[in-house]
């Protein structure tokens, strides 16, 4: 195995303090008057920016050339996974009371909770086959089937600003981000932004190599 970098491992603990803090506080009471919502909100507001942030790799190393970002996608995916997961875990086992019969009638009624389980049942093969492994099993499916990340990605926007219930600004930015990350992905804007960066270095690699004047 390879040593982690120390980017990654700064991502590793990035990641990490969230639920750090969650347990921190659970333990010290300190998880507001309502601690059940008070945990599904916290980890639902991380799944989804570690999602967001897994999403941001490719185009990370698109525009800015800093490869180290594609090694932590993977990572990043997977805990933004775990943290959904235990987002439902809060929502089912402590909210519910794993009364399943309930949750189907939230499921029916609430649209914020159909796109929620939607986006969840999406990401679950992505979790399941993100190893490389699968990845080599799968050959070109597996791509095809890791595209999923991004209707994904869209559903939990609308399961966020449905479960606003006034002031929608904040999954309007959440959105607006994973919308800039979508149109650098399209690959007309993909090799324009590749064209530019590389002209860029050349131009910065004469520049530097001219031999100084005086
Ligand atoms: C079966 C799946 C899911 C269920 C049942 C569920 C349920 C919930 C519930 C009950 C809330 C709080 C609503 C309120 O009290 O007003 C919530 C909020 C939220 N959920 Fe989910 N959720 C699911 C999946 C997901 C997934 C997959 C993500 C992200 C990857 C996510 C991200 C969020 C976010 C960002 C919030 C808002 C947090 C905030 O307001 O600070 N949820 N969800």
């Amino acid at each position: 195995m390879r040593r982690p970098t120390p980017f990654q491992v700064a991502v590793h603990i990035a990641a990490l303090t969230p639920l750090v803090a969650l347990v921190g506080a659970a333990l010290t009471d300190n998880l507001t008057v309502n601690p059940i919502q008070e945990a599904t909100f916290r980890t639902g507001k991380t799944a989804m920016a570690l999602l967001v942030a897994s999403l941001a790799c490719t185009p990370t190393y698109t525009v800015f050339g800093f490869r180290p970002a594609l090694q932590v996608r993977r990572a990043l995916g997977l805990y933004a996974f775990f943290y959904a997961l235990l987002h439902f875990a809060i929502f089912f086992g402590l909210d519910y009371g794993l009364d399943v019969n309930l949750v189907l009638l939230e499921l029916a009624e609430k649209r914020y909770i159909l796109v929620g389980a939607a986006a969840l049942l999406l990401l679950t093969p992505l979790a399941l086959t993100s190893t490389k492994g699968w990845q080599r099993r799968l050959g070109k499916g597996w791509k095809r089937l890791h595209r999923l990340v991004y209707p994904a990605g869209v559903l939990v926007i609308f399961h966020y600003i449905w479960v606003q219930k006034s002031d929608i600004r904040e999954p309007l930015i959440w959105g607006s981000i994973l919308g800039l990350l979508l149109v650098l992905r399209l690959p007309p804007v993909r090799r324009w932004v590749v064209g530019r960066r590389t002209r860029l270095a050349v131009a910065f690699d004469r520049l530097r190599q001219r031999p100084h004047a005086g």
